[in-house]
């Protein structure tokens, strides 16, 4: 059915209508409300545009939609794209943040919830999940993603896929997901945005490719370039990415759209030596839609004349665009997502900023607790919540939050606090000092600050990195705290009053001082709306910290990139003495990071038995199954991240020191155990063999279960995967 009414539309359309279905162009946004250039309106009234993003509200949408429907000779609808990236109005933490809760539910929840916000406010596809793995902090975008690891960001990606989309794209409250950016993009080198990616094509498939992959066995419906070139080509003009993988190894069938103005983007880096042969190289390499750079719109009809792309080319595209509009149901009603009364009752529901706030605190990660200082006592008698951080609402919610308040919603960390402190607890406030870079070296503020320190019984310091100094664009060649905020954190350590640091930011920063010197470290991400609470909910104990690291924090800037699953070289630390030359190690840091990946602690314990093997090997049909029995050592219920690492030590090329393979959260009560076990078969042992084929090899494999990627420290089980 939907083949025959898609072969009839394109039979009737013409050259000019087709290339619009292939153009998307962005509305703008004033404080007055959303607006649309004079040419776009004339653009959509004239069939030259397929789909518009940033434009939301029902109202709005409606508007936009009629100039489509009531003005164009063939009425198709528009379809509606905006960066849902962590909750639309609703704002969930930043998406590094959500992968620390390892809480795949929870994930799916945020994208659920996001989903119906979006598509109450007409929008019908977001720009979501960005599946790029990433292992360089100085790159902003790692906020964006589910951090460094390539199993981990692959059950993330589904989930995301599946809370987006639902099981049915034609329900009124689902929407198109796009895995994004396509492909390497978290590669750039030295960590600055839009760099050149130069990476093995070993590398590409095993590390970053994965969650791309996964997204596609989940459904995902639209696929986003990305900015960067691979092996010397930009990715919007890349054949082996966008055809050779992606349909004819993987066989996506929904649509392929750039990255804003990445076709355009050719000329520069050097690959086109003008527009019109960019938007041909675009088109034949695999590109479906344009996003704002009118290439496809200026050009392509004159490159179909003249012989240089294939109209079979475009309409495949076209249908590919098409099917999609179709599966949403807007050839039966363009309008079925425009509703102004459930406009009015899906937005900031109760439940979803419950939501909101449980997710962010499943994404804290306690990174240290000497003392037990946290959790907070009821009677913690004087609380002072000093830093830039402290009272900002707008940091609360990161970057890529679009749609979010960043003005009155966001509760702060000092307004959760003092929400949550009981009667006889003083809760007070100063910013103390700045993150803008410009102010280091300033100290306005500081005496302010530590006055209340003084006259305080704990202080929690609440820093980091100012919203936008992550996600796109907002590279940095150093990880510290920026502006004067060590010199505060320093000055407040020096009162001898006790100090919990709540780091808000979006990358791992290199806080080496603060692990030596400050008692308390909780990282809390960019939570949320409710993010104030949420970090309450945790200092206070009435939620144990669950959260692990989703990337490795290293120590200082120096050992980016660095990350778990690296190789072992041929001079590893451990064949030398301590301190010894001509071994694979630095001067004067050690090789370990300050917090490994999978890290994070809880206010109860938890002891692992030994793992054991269900046997000692598996044949190519067969699986093994590790098990051990986790036991809540401690006082209290909580939640624990139980991790499955595996080393395989030979290989016809060198393997990773340690693989997450698996892992399931699980809550004890106090004294409680449960037996968890993983099934792993040979498939989940494949990597990129010598000979560039796909597939595991014989040979023997090192096994652990542990709370975090140091499990490699202790003694693994073995197994042998026989011919
Ligand atoms: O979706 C984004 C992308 O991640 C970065 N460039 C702009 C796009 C649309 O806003």
């Amino acid at each position: 059915q939907m083949d025959a009414f898609i072969d009839d539309l394109l039979a009737r359309m013409t050259l000019q209508e087709k290339i619009g279905q292939l153009t998307l162009l962005t509305s703008d946004w004033e404080s007055t409300g959303p607006t649309m250039r004079e040419g776009y309106k004339q653009d959509i009234a004239a069939g030259r545009v397929g789909a518009i993003f940033n434009a939301y509200t029902a109202a709005y949408t409606r508007e936009l939609q009629e100039m489509a429907v009531e003005g164009t000779r063939l009425k198709i609808p528009l379809l509606f794209g905006y960066d849902v990236i962590h909750g639309h109005r609703t704002i969930f933490p930043i998406s590094l943040g959500e992968a620390a809760s390892w809480d795949l539910d929870a994930i799916e929840t945020s994208a659920r919830v996001s989903a119906q916000e979006a598509t109450a406010e007409g929008i019908h596809w977001t720009f979501s999940p960005m599946v790029d793995v990433s292992r360089d902090a100085r790159w902003g975008r790692m906020s964006e993603g589910a951090g460094e690891d390539v199993f981990l960001g692959s059950e993330i990606a589904r989930a995301r896929v599946r809370g987006y989309q639902g099981e049915d794209l034609g329900a009124v409250d689902t929407m198109l997901a796009t895995a994004k950016h396509f492909a390497a993009y978290g590669a750039a080198q030295a960590g600055r945005d839009y760099h050149t990616v130069d990476i093995s094509e070993r590398t590409l498939r095993d590390v970053y490719l994965p969650p791309f992959k996964a997204a596609v066995d989940e459904g995902v419906a639209t696929f986003m370039t990305a900015f960067n070139e691979y092996d010397g080509v930009p990715a919007s003009g890349s054949k082996f990415l966008l055809t050779d993988v992606l349909r004819h190894e993987w066989g996506f069938d929904g649509f392929v759209v750039t990255d804003y103005t990445s076709i355009n983007e050719m000329v520069p880096h050097g690959y086109s030596r003008d527009l019109a042969q960019a938007g041909e190289q675009a088109l034949n390499a695999g590109v479906d839609m344009d996003m704002q750079g009118a290439v496809f719109m200026e050009n392509l009809a004159r490159s179909v004349e003249e012989g240089r792309v294939d109209t079979a080319k475009i309409d495949r595209a076209v249908r590919r665009v098409l099917e999609m509009k179709y599966r949403l149901g807007l050839f039966d009603d363009p309008y079925r997502y425009v509703d102004a009364a459930r406009e009015k009752a899906t937005l900031y529901k109760p439940e979803f900023l419950e939501a909101a706030r449980d997710v962010a605190r499943k994404s804290m990660v306690l990174l240290k607790n000497e003392g037990n200082v946290l959790p907070l006592a009821a009677d913690a008698g004087r609380i002072a919540v000093i830093g830039p951080l402290a009272d900002s609402k707008a940091d609360m919610i990161g970057s890529w939050a679009a749609g979010g308040d960043r003005e009155t919603r966001p509760v702060t960390v000092f307004e959760g606090i003092a929400a949550r402190a009981g009667d006889g607890v003083s809760v007070e406030h100063a910013k103390g000092a700045s993150y803008e870079f410009a102010d280091a070296g300033k100290t306005d503020g500081f005496a302010e600050a530590l006055a209340l320190a003084e006259r305080s019984d704990v202080i929690v310091a609440a820093m980091g990195e100012k919203w936008d100094m992550t996600g796109e664009a907002a590279s940095r060649t150093t990880l510290d705290l920026p502006g004067n905020q060590q010199a505060l954190l320093e000055a407040l350590v020096a009162t001898g009053k006790p100090v919990v640091l709540v780091l808000l930011s979006g990358r791992p920063n290199a806080i080496a001082w603060a692990d030596e010197n400050v008692p308390a470290i909780l990282h809390a991400w960019y939570p949320g709306t409710q993010g104030g609470h949420a970090v309450a909910d945790v200092l206070f104990g009435d939620y144990n910290p669950s959260g692990k690291l989703p990337v490795t924090f290293p120590r200082n800037v120096g050992q980016v990139p660095i990350h778990y699953d690296m190789k072992n070289t041929g001079r590893p630390i451990e064949l030398g003495a301590p301190g010894a030359k001509y071994v694979s190690r630095y001067l004067n840091t050690p090789n370990d990071p300050l917090y490994r990946f999978g890290y994070g602690l809880s206010y109860t314990t938890f002891a692992y038995s030994p793992a054991t093997l269900s046997a000692a090997s598996m044949g190519p049909g067969g699986s093994i199954t590790a098990s051990a029995t986790i036991t809540n050592t401690g006082d209290r219920a909580g939640e624990e991240v139980v991790q499955l690492y595996v080393r395989d030590l030979v290989g016809s090329v060198t393997r990773p020191v340690q693989e997450l393979k698996g892992f399931e959260k699980i809550m004890l009560e106090p004294g409680e155990s449960r037996t968890v076990s993983f099934t792993l078969t040979p498939r989940d042992l494949a990597f990129t063999r010598a000979d560039m084929s796909h597939g595991w090899e014989p040979g023997e494999f090192q096994l652990w279960i542990a709370p975090s990627s140091g499990a490699k420290a202790s003694t693994p089980v073995t197994f042998t995967l026989t011919e």
